[in-house]
């Protein structure tokens, strides 16, 4: 099987970034398709800790291809600090290759501050953004006036769009906000000193990807976010502003779907949230906020604390249908250890008596009104951070997971006991037929 997605079933964090670090040691070219610096993967590495915002998790590994696709929107000043990180950390491998398309469309200093201030107006109806200008930088690119890398290597394209979306901006930071407008000068000149640095990584990735897929090289995309962020699929509007699902890994690097091959979700043995929006089987107790404090559940990226709560599969039954999941990879299943009862949600029930076993109710008040339905299974005690296969963990810990799989209806692949890319038990490659 050549080509892999990697998603993420939940609310985002996950563990992508630890399984797309693991799985790229099997694949050639790893592609990021969707999302920007909202995102926050960590890798740990013989110990030692990396947070990629931009730059494809398989950025550590020797002679491959990382390959930020074209429906990544692109800060260039996070793109240019995550390189200078890597390589004055001596991370960036010399023949690892990184590119980035040069129809990405560009975050603007205007996308963050519109981000923010619309944030910061709204009264109890926050969506709780990372506040990095995702949502903004994806509504210029669907209005057709977003800038594209390509525009930032051309100088005359790239003042006459700095210049038309300046008017337009300003007039919104200004008159609707009551905010500073944003100065043209500057703004140019602090992106044209961007253009610079990131014109080496600059390429047309279709093409790039394709022939590498000629040869018989191995493609692994990553995704961002989780599908229940998704902006069709998701819990809308408490969600990001593109499609995270395993669909876009085509559009977003310009490669046919037939393409892929298999898809690989990503499910936390519980749930996490990071921001607003309805979260059924949050726990607001002792157990949530140990799992908080166990987990280490704060924000990659922002640093803030995640809502925690039981495992959802609703929310993984209704990702693996919308992203044609061929196999789960369990993560964090060591942060549960010694809770003595823990709780697997089946379905939804509504005042009405309505059920919901598959799919998250689409009207929010309905979703808002419904009440979590348990199974309910026996903890475990025992250390499980060095199990190297299943066999090694204890029995209730092996019947969690099997009962995960069950309800599922789709192969279990991995199963991550830690952070560290040891720490795992690997059931099957899915670059293996
Ligand atoms: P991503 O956004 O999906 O890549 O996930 P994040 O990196 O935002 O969050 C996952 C966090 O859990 C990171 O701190 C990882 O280092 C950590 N992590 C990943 N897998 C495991 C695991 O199996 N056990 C533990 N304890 N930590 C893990
Ligand atoms: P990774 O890839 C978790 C959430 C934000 C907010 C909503 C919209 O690390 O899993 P945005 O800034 O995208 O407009 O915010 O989406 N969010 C994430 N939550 N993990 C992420 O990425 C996220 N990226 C965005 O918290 O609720
Ligand atoms: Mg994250």
């Amino acid at each position: 099987m050549a080509n892999v997605v990697v998603i993420g079933t939940q609310w985002g964090d996950e563990g992508k970034g630890k399984v797309v670090d693991l799985y790229a040691e099997d694949a050639d070219v790893i592609a990021r398709f969707q999302g920007g610096n909202n995102a926050g993967h960590t890798l740990v590495v013989k110990g030692v800790q990396t947070i990629l915002h931009v730059i494809p998790s398989g950025i550590l590994h020797d002679h491959k291809i990382c390959v930020i696709g074209n429906g990544v929107v692109v800060d260039p000043a996070v793109m240019v600090q995550e390189i200078d990180d890597l390589r004055n950390r001596s991370l960036f491998p010399a023949d690892t290759k990184l590119l980035a398309s040069e129809i990405a469309h560009l975050i603007m200093p205007y996308h963050r501050r519109l981000d923010l201030a619309r944030e910061a107006r709204k009264t109890g109806k926050k969506i709780g953004t990372t506040g990095r200008g995702i949502g903004p930088a994806y509504e210029d690119k669907v209005a057709r006036t977003g800038i594209r890398l390509c525009d930032l290597l051309d100088d005359e394209i790239f003042r006459e769009k700095l210049k038309a979306n300046l008017e337009e901006k300003n007039f919104y930071l200004t008159k609707l906000f009551g905010e500073a407008p944003l100065d043209e000068r500057e703004v140019y000149d602090e992106y044209r000193a961007y253009a610079e640095k990131l014109k080496p990584y600059v390429a047309n990735t279709s093409l790039v990807v394709e022939r590498e897929m000629r040869k018989g090289k191995k493609i692994l995309f990553e995704g961002a976010q989780g599908c229940h962020l998704d902006v069709d699929h998701g819990t809308f509007p408490y969600v990001t502003s593109s499609n995270t699902v395993a669909g876009n890994a085509s559009c977003g690097t310009g490669i046919g779907p037939l393409a892929i091959g298999a898809v690989v979700g990503i499910c936390k043995a519980y749930t996490t949230r990071v921001g607003q929006g309805p979260f059924i089987t949050e726990l607001t107790c002792e157990i949530g906020d140990r799992i908080q404090k166990v987990g280490q559940e704060f924000g990659a990226t922002t640093g803030r604390k995640r809502r925690c709560g039981w495992l959802d599969m609703v929310l993984i039954k209704q990702s693996i249908r919308v992203s044609g999941i061929t196999g789960i990879a369990i993560t964090k299943l060591d942060v549960l250890t010694g809770i003595e009862k823990l709780k697997i949600c089946v379905g939804y029930k509504s005042p009405s008596g309505d059920e919901f076993t598959e799919s998250v109710p689409a009207n929010l008040r309905v979703l808002s009104e419904c009440r979590p339905v348990y199974q309910e299974l026996d903890g475990w005690t025992e250390d499980i951070q060095h199990a190297k296969q299943i066999g090694d963990l204890p029995k209730n810990a092996r019947r969690y997971v099997e009962r995960i799989e069950t309800l599922a209806g789709v192969p279990l692949t991995l199963v991550s006991v830690g952070a560290g890319r040891e720490n795992t038990i690997i059931l099957k490659s899915p670059f293996s037929d």
